[in-house]
This record gives C-alpha cells, structure tokens and sequence, in this order.
C-alpha cells in the first residue's frame, strides 16, 4: 500500500520522508489554508522534496476554468496530479487533463458509481472519502471494498486512494480491503507505530536491563 500525506506542512512531510514513508502528498484547498502559505509556492517546495505524486486542487466549478486552472498546477512539476471534485464538469475535466497527460486525482467521492465514472473518465486517482462518510453514520470503508470490486470486476486502473482517513483502524481497513493508496494526516500514520503492549513489554525489558547492572556502549 502506497502512503500519501495528507498535509501541506512542509516540515511534517520531511520528517515522514526521511524515514521512506512518503510515496506522494494530498493537499486540498481547505489544507493549504492552514498551511498559511501560497498555494504555488507551496506545492512547489513540496514537489521538490517528495519523489511521488503531490496532488493540487483546482477551485474552478466550471469545466474550461478548471482545465486552465489544472494545467497551471501542472506546469509547478512533472509530479503534480491535479485534483478535481467529482462533479460532472469535474468528470470533463479529468477526461481533458488526463488525456493531455497529466495525473488527475477526482477528489470528494462518496458513492461507487462516481468513482466508475471517473474510472472511465481517465483517473489516476479516485479519492473516496472515508471520515466523511463515517461522520453521516455510514461505513466509508463499504464503499472502499464497493469500488475494489467493481475495478477489479473490469480491469481499471485507476488507484484507489483511501482519504479522509482520520484513524489508525482507517489505515488497517484500507489495508485489508486493497486500497491502493491511503492518504493520512502525519499524525496518524506516526500512530500506527504505536501499542500499549510495546510500551509495557519495552517498560520491563528497561526494568530488568537496570537490574543487570550493564551497559552496551
Ligand atoms: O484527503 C482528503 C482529506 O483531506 C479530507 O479529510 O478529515 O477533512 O475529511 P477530512
């Protein structure tokens, strides 16, 4: 499985990548607020750092307004997928930037039948959005295993990645269902390092060691 960041914060993302646990990074519009920091500029340093695909969102609803917008973000690096929303001027464009090229990521999907049509509109990237369901009381990770099936059912290509992933069991399901991607906020993927049974059983080993009365170095 494949781990994006999902982050705008450069520092963050240099941390995870120096330890190999970066293989791209999501930004969306309501990230790069956060970040406080222009949208080229930022998406440009992170491009720069990271090997894999930096995903950058168009804020245009209109189909020719997003192609414009999309191949500015990709002019920033060979690496930038553009992110459209999976409307159906965001399917236009997918088809259209795709077509010339680019990696495109349809982003804000919430059913399988949006995440087939933008199979077929070219995707890279389908981005279902798992805490989003989850907050509206509906399973996120069933419509995860939907669209495994139904790529696998007829041979797309396009990646399945896992958003909106806001806890450690996310991770663990996306993994266990197939998703090709998940993309996380760095603070859950540093606690997927973590269990109470490493910490009791280090706790004793530590106790013990002091017992021995000797050093390593
Ligand atoms: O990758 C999409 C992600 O940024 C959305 O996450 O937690 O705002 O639903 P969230």
């Amino acid at each position: 499985m494949k781990f994006f960041v999902d982050t705008a914060e450069t520092d963050q993302i240099a941390e995870l990548n120096d330890l190999g646990m970066v293989d791209g990074v999501t930004t969306n519009p309501s990230l790069i607020l956060k970040s406080g920091r222009d949208i080229l500029d930022v998406t440009r340093e992170i491009a720069d750092m990271v090997a894999g695909p930096v995903s950058a969102e168009v804020v245009a609803l209109k189909a020719d307004d997003m192609i414009a917008e999309g191949r500015k973000l990709a002019k920033i690096a060979d690496n930038i997928a553009v992110k459209v929303p999976l409307t159906w001027d965001g399917l236009k464009a997918c088809k259209v930037l795709s077509g010339e090229g680019n990696m495109v990521n349809v982003t804000l999907c919430f059913s399988a039948n949006q995440a087939l049509l933008a199979a077929k509109a070219g995707a890279t990237f389908i981005s279902p959005f798992i805490g989003r369901l989850d907050d509206i009381n509906l399973d996120g990770m069933d419509l995860i295993a939907d669209i495994r099936t139904i790529y696998d059912n007829y041979g797309f290509d396009t990646e399945i990645l896992a958003a909106s992933i806001r806890t450690v069991n996310h991770a663990y399901q996306a993994a266990m269902i197939g998703a090709d991607v998940m993309t996380a906020p760095p603070a859950v993927i540093k606690k997927m390092a973590e269990h109470p049974l490493t910490n009791q059983g280090l706790e004793t080993f530590m106790a013990d060691w002091a017992k021995t009365g000797q050093q390593i170095l």
